[in-house]
């Protein structure tokens, strides 16, 4: 696959910046991406003409209603269900919260959840704070030497006491992709709910819900070209029978029922125009990916070719920076073996030199990277790195190169050496 860079570089205002007198290379897709100027302007374009508050009957806020619904579908499209199982929120952390806020109605003391080790805190802390109530929280841990999950750790703590398996997608700390849908499959095995955190994972892979059979997912539009948006699937028999925090007014249907308050119109706008962008990227690429694509139909059809053309564009820069990385002594990769599934986020320490340093180094050449645990604390407590700083994180987008890759191994070269 040939794919165009420059067209997908072009359209992103914020790589004209430079530092230094260096080019800026945004390395930090993980902790946010930067946004083309579509969603930019979609932004701005809601706020000039469609700016009103839902449901009234003049023209503003019928045109705001339509941009909602039209975001729903946008984003049923995304995930594969339907536009009545999308609903919008503030971040994923404050989803999660509200989520397990709800769901604790149902539960008694003594039920179990289950959470992993490999998970950011967004998908750990909201479930924690049950023990509150009684609950009994079990957390999954990691094989270390490889970064995975702990499948028969897993298999071990689940029973007919699990109510809720909350887990995690893609690891945004070493980018390790888990095995979710078997996951899924035992969870619902036992009568369990699960909840799958897909933050990471939503920038490097196609999700589709109806497959891997989850009953809530969530990610943020911030992490795949949108405006600070978070949005959940929820599987609509779930939906409504949940006693959702809400107030009296706001009717008791899906996917309202979830929503608290005005919504981040605005954002939301931003957010569907995102998905439209990973759409376009896809229409250049749908027939190279026809036997991945069978089935699949309209917008659907171009969002998953996008995100697959993504995925095979950013592989092998990435198999080849962690080559590179490996190469090089004093150094130590995270991440899982060749062959398991992972993102293309690269995660590594050098040794005597802390991830702030290396990150501070790579600032001043106008790389931007993140260091420290991104909030998967109790994975890098895991990996024993809580001491000494956590991980430098490189992580790449479509619209990173193999050239700035180059100038990071250059930097990092001339640290170890
Ligand atoms: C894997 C993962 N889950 C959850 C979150 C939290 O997302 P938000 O900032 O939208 O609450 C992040 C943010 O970095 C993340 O990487």
């Amino acid at each position: 696959m040939n794919f165009d860079v420059e067209y997908i570089r072009r359209q992103f205002p914020a790589l004209n910046r430079t530092i230094n007198g260096h080019p800026a290379a945004y390395l930090d897709g993980p902790g946010g991406t930067q946004v083309p100027q579509r969603v930019i302007d979609k932004v701005v374009e809601y706020l000039v003409q469609h700016n009103a508050n839902a449901g009234g009957v003049f023209a503003t806020s019928i045109e705001n209603d339509a941009i909602l619904l039209n975001a729903r579908q946008a984003f049923a499209d995304f995930f594969g269900c339907s536009w009545e199982e999308v609903s919008f929120s503030q971040n994923s952390t404050t989803i999660n919260f509200m989520l397990a806020q709800a769901l604790v109605r149902d539960l008694s003391p003594g039920d179990e959840i289950i959470i992993t080790d490999i998970d950011h805190e967004a998908n750990r802390g909201p479930w924690q704070i049950l023990k509150d109530r009684g609950i009994k929280i079990l957390s999954v841990g990691v094989d270390t030497q490889n970064c995975i999950i702990d499948m028969a750790d897993y298999q071990g703590k689940l029973s007919q006491k699990t109510k809720i398996v909350a887990i995690n997608y893609a690891s945004n700390a070493t980018g390790t992709i888990s095995d979710v849908k078997t996951m899924i499959q035992m969870a619902h095995e036992n009568g369990a709910i699960t909840v799958v955190d897909a933050v990471h994972y939503a920038l490097h892979g196609a999700i589709d819900v109806k497959d891997i059979d989850t009953d809530f997912l969530f990610c943020s539009a911030y992490k795949f070209f949108g405006p600070h948006v978070g949005i959940l699937y929820a599987k609509k028999d779930k939906m409504s029978g949940l006693r959702t925090l809400k107030v009296k007014a706001m009717a008791d249907v899906c996917p309202y029922k979830f929503e608290t308050g005005t919504l981040n119109q605005e954002g939301i706008a931003g957010a569907a125009e995102a998905v439209e962008f990973i759409a376009d990227a896809g229409s250049k690429y749908e027939n190279e990916f026809n036997e991945d694509l069978d089935g699949l139909q309209g917008r659907r059809r171009k969002i998953v070719a996008g995100m697959l053309s993504f995925e095979r564009y950013e592989r092998p820069i990435s198999d080849y920076f962690k080559r590179e990385l490996g190469s090089l002594s004093k150094l130590k990769v995270y991440s899982p073996p060749s062959g398991n599934p992972k993102t293309s986020t690269i995660s590594f320490t050098v040794e005597g030199v802390s991830p702030v340093k290396v990150a501070e180094q790579l600032a001043q050449k106008g790389i931007f990277v993140w260091d420290g645990d991104f909030y998967a604390a109790e994975m890098i407590k895991s990996l024993n790195l809580e001491e000494s700083g956590g991980l430098v994180r490189v992580g790449l987008t479509p619209y990173n190169t193999v050239e700035e890759i180059d100038r990071t191994l250059e930097v990092v070269s001339r640290l170890v050496s």
